[in-house]
Parts: structure tokens; C-alpha cells; sequence
């Protein structure tokens, strides 16, 4: 089987700060990865590696391979374009642009791209999107509001349909069911799932309940360094080693 991402010997700095310490691993496409840890153990640090959104920070320094699809994402050719088409990103707070209406706000991506050739493309590709991400029959007639009007479950879900419409082949999210009710996160989970069919889905969580309902691999950060990492068949022995660390941290 393909690897959607392979790890090898990542390591990050801020400034003195040693944040990822000799992270190795690799994840086969088309499942979900769980990335689970206390806080400050290096989750986002490691999700903004792999699509390079670490360079806005200037005290950042990453040494090692990070391959995505085949191509190195820490070499300096790299075109930054075409990594963040490809694998696509998702933030805990909902943040879709307040100013553009719902429609607009998944269109801009495959405009900007150019993923479609004319208008009845955009509709399909827009509608498309917002199936795969559970809002469609939510905002179908709605299209032209701003989604300041939804519920922060809704902004969320579009967020997600926003980054679908690039077509990425990685979706990297980052908590982002901790800010919304219980609900949408159902929809949320089940589009995950749902997604897979077709595309490599990483994500980071607080909830290990979570982790366990909708992942193949999980992966356990702690300050900085991978403490465990198991696929589906060796679920069962990861969660209780790794109940038991989460436990440690959470009591
Ligand atoms: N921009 C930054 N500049 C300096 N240090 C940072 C920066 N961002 C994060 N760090 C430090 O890097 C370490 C890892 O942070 P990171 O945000 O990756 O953790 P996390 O596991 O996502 O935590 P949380 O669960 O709270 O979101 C922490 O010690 C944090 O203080
Ligand atoms: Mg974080």
C-alpha cells in the first residue's frame, strides 16, 4: 500500500525550544491518523510542518524528511502553491471569511486554482463539497448569506468544505470538533469516515474517545516525542498503554 506520509527523524526548534524530537513514522493513504497529547506536546507543531504553514514563524527551525505523496515537503524547490492544494487544513476556531457569502467562501479556492472551467463546474464542484461536509441541505437554500449567520457547527463544516473544493488528497485538522456541540461533531466524525473513501485524513484531538471511534492509526505525542504509535490491528494494546498515559496527564 502507498504511503501518504512518511516521518523521518523530524525534529523542530523554536528559537532554544526543542519541540519535536526525532519523530518517525509513516501512514498509509487513505486512513485516518489521530494525533493525541497533552497540551504543548507538539500536535499543532507537527500538523504546521506538513504543510509548511511553520515558515510564518521565523524562530522556527525543522530538520529532517517529511514526504507527502512522494514529495519532499522540507526541500527548499518546494512549490508552497501546490502543497497547501494538496494537503488541505482545518483550525479548531471555525474562521471562514466573514466578508464572502457561503458559496463564495468554498469557491475561492477551486477559482483561485483553477479547478473548473466555468460556472455549472463551480456549482457542482461548491455543491459537491458541501455534500461531502455535511451542510448542504443545511445552507442549500442559502448560499448567498454570509455565514456569519450559522451556528459555529455550521462555520465549521464549511470550513471543511472549503478546504474539500481544493481536491487536497491530505486533510489535516486541528481539534476541530472542540469548539462545537455534539451534533454537528457526529456529522463531523461521520464525514471523516466518509472521507477516506478517497482521501488521508490527519487529526489532531483532545478527546481519546474520539480517536478511538473514527481512527485506523493513532499516534501519542508526548513533550516532543512519539510515545507510542500503532495501526488498527494493534488498537486494542496502544489504547491501553495509551489510556494509561492519558490518564497520567489528564488527572
Ligand atoms: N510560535 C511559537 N513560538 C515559540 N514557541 C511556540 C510557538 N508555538 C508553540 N510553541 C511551543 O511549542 C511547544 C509545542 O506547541 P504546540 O502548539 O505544537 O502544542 P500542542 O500539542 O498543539 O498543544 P495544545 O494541545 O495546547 O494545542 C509548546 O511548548 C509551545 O509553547
Ligand atoms: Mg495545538
Amino acid at each position: 500500500m502507498l504511503n501518504a506520509l512518511i516521518v523521518k527523524n523530524l525534529n523542530v526548534w523554536y528559537g532554544d525550544r526543542h519541540v519535536l524530537k526525532d519523530v518517525n513514522f509513516s501512514l498509509p493513504q487513505n486512513k485516518i491518523l489521530a494525533i493525541v497529547g497533552p497540551s504543548g506536546s507538539g500536535k499543532s507543531t507537527l500538523l504546521k510542518v506538513i504543510n509548511r504553514l511553520i515558515d510564518l514563524n521565523p524562530l522556527a527551525r525543522v530538520s529532517g524528511s517529511v514526504r507527502v505523496l512522494g514529495m519532499e515537503v522540507l526541500s527548499d524547490g518546494i512549490n508552497l502553491a501546490t502543497l497547501r492544494r494538496v494537503v488541505g487544513m482545518v483550525f479548531q476556531t471555525p474562521n471562514p471569511f466573514p466578508h464572502l457569502s457561503i458559496y463564495d467562501n468554498v469557491a475561492l479556492g477551486p477559482r483561485y486554482n483553477r479547478l473548473v472551467r466555468n460556472k455549472e463546474e463551480l456549482d457542482e464542484l461548491v455543491k459537491e463539497s458541501l455534500i461531502k461536509a455535511a451542510l448542504w441541505d443545511e445552507v442549500k437554500d442559502r448560499l448567498h448569506e454570509k455565514p456569519v449567520n450559522l451556528s459555529g457547527g455550521q462555520q465549521q463544516r464549511l470550513c471543511i468544505a472549503r478546504a474539500l473544493a481544493n481536491k487536497p488528497r491530505i486533510l489535516l485538522l486541528d481539534e476541530p470538533t472542540s469548539n462545537i456541540d455534539p451534533l454537528s461533531t457526529q456529522k463531523i466524525e461521520h464525514t471523516l469516515l466518509e472521507l477516506k473513501k478517497g482521501i488521508t485524513v490527519v487529526i489532531v484531538t483532545h478527546s481519546l474517545r474520539q480517536a478511538l471511534r473514527i481512527s485506523d492509526y493513532l499516534l501519542f505525542l508526548e513533550n516532543g516525542r512519539v510515545v507510542n504509535y500503532g495501526s488498527a490491528e494493534e488498537i486494542s494494546e496502544v489504547r491501553s498503554k495509551a489510556i494509561g498515559s492519558y490518564l497520567k496527564y489528564s488527572a
